[in-house]
């Protein structure tokens, strides 16, 4: 367990109190937001994805109950949600508190409904310092820590990577955004200083650790809002669904399109008639090939190539899968213009949202300046900035 920042969280527990009645007997959970360093949507498509946790996202405060109620709260969220666990359904004006409930929801149907018995209530605040709809899987955030908590306070050892699927489902079938596995894993198993490779259809994965001396990974938010549920997200997914079934013509065995490899793709592209799905493909196709690239070339400590793979990795996303826009290209060429950023790129699932840089140290200060200005002269909007650690995944802190 870590200890949190008492001066930052000292409140916390009063703010349970002032909401509650009473904190006496309520536990600290906290859950990371991630940011993906490459491999941009290749995890429905079962390929590979190369994303580590933030040190910053969603803490959770809670106390069991016994009577079957469960009430959602947020420091920084109007909805407030009271949910009877025998009565969890979704509510278009519980807003925020059915990522919780559709994690609930989820809890009460794993393996058959075993744990219903446990699952006897509790009350939560929510605390988080992800900006939402960033790109940086504060939602992710928000049912890791959750999903974390209701099964510690019922007694229950879960291991991480089911709460991580369960997580997944509850954003799929109960908030309706059919998302892929890649945030929820990085949500509950980052590891601090490390960057997550995952094999999306195997899910084997493996810790790399992120070593960038004398350089800082830096976010920038576009703060133009992304809206991932009403965006073009799933027509990209059944394009790719598209384009499968076409390749499957010549090659009845494939299982997704993360089994092609690119040489296979050179034989088979012209079993597909339609340019547009022939393009997505050629993006996924070869972004998983600059993911394995990528984790080589960090374990070699070659930051200047691994800046290299940023770039067209950002720049396969705005040529072929089309998913960048104005805002994160305009950043993407003034970043990608300064001298000492050695790589840049959106983050996410686009259409607004965050890029992400890895900058010498000597030039971030510059960076955030010069970008600031040559940005907002051409969209009129004022970036953010976090220079970041990488931290862990979802786990129960200690009070002091
Ligand atoms: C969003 C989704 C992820 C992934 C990315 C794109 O973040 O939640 O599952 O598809 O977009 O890589």
């Amino acid at each position: 367990m870590t200890t949190v920042q008492p001066a930052e969280f000292s409140t916390l527990r009063e703010q349970f109190a002032g909401k509650f009645g009473d904190a006496e007997g309520a536990r600290l959970f906290f859950a990371p937001g991630r940011v993906n360093l490459i491999g941009e949507h290749t995890d429905y498509n079962g390929g590979l994805v190369f994303p580590a946790a933030l040190t910053f996202g969603t803490y959770a405060v809670v106390k069991p109950r016994t009577d079957g109620l469960y009430r959602f709260r947020s420091l920084q969220f109007a909805a407030e949600a009271d949910t009877p666990v025998d009565r969890v359904a979704y509510a278009a004006e519980d807003d925020w508190a059915n990522y919780p409930k559709g994690v609930l929801s989820e809890l009460l149907q794993l393996d058959g409904g075993v744990y219903t018995a446990n699952l006897r209530g509790a009350d939560v605040l929510y605390f988080g310092n992800v900006p939402n709809g960033a790109g940086l899987s504060s939602s992710a955030s928000i049912e890791l820590v959750t999903a974390l908590a209701l099964t510690a306070i019922a007694g229950l050892t879960i291991p991480t990577l089911t709460l991580v699927k369960l997580s997944q489902r509850a954003e799929n079938r109960f908030v309706g955004v059919n998302c892929g596995i890649m945030d929820q894993f990085a949500v509950g198993m980052g590891k601090r200083d490390h960057a997550v490779m995952l094999k999306c259809d195997t899910l084997d994965y493996q810790y790399v650790p992120f070593r960038i001396d004398g350089c800082k990974l830096i976010i920038t938010n576009t703060n133009k809002r992304r809206g991932l549920a009403d965006s073009k997200y799933n027509e990209r997914r059944q394009q790719c669904e598209d384009g499968l079934k076409w390749i499957r013509e010549k090659l009845p065995q494939l299982g997704s399109l993360g089994e092609l490899s690119i040489e296979q793709w050179e034989r088979v592209r012209d079993a597909i008639p339609d340019p547009l799905i022939a393009a997505r493909v050629q993006h996924v196709v070869t972004e998983d090939a600059r993911v394995l690239e990528a984790r080589s070339r960090l374990e070699q400590g070659d930051l200047a190539a691994f800046g290299k793979l940023m770039n067209a990795s950002h720049e396969s996303l705005r040529d072929l899968y089309e998913v960048t826009g104005f805002e994160l290209d305009t950043l993407y060429e003034v970043a990608s213009a300064i001298d000492g950023c050695i790589g840049t790129r959106m983050t996410g699932a686009g259409f607004g949202g965050c890029n992400v840089s890895i900058v010498r140290d000597d030039a971030a200060e510059a960076f955030q300046r010069e970008v600031a200005e040559r940005y907002t002269a051409q969209t009129g909007l004022v970036p953010s900035f976090y220079v970041c650690e990488i931290g862990d995944g979802a786990k129960e802190l200690r009070w002091d």
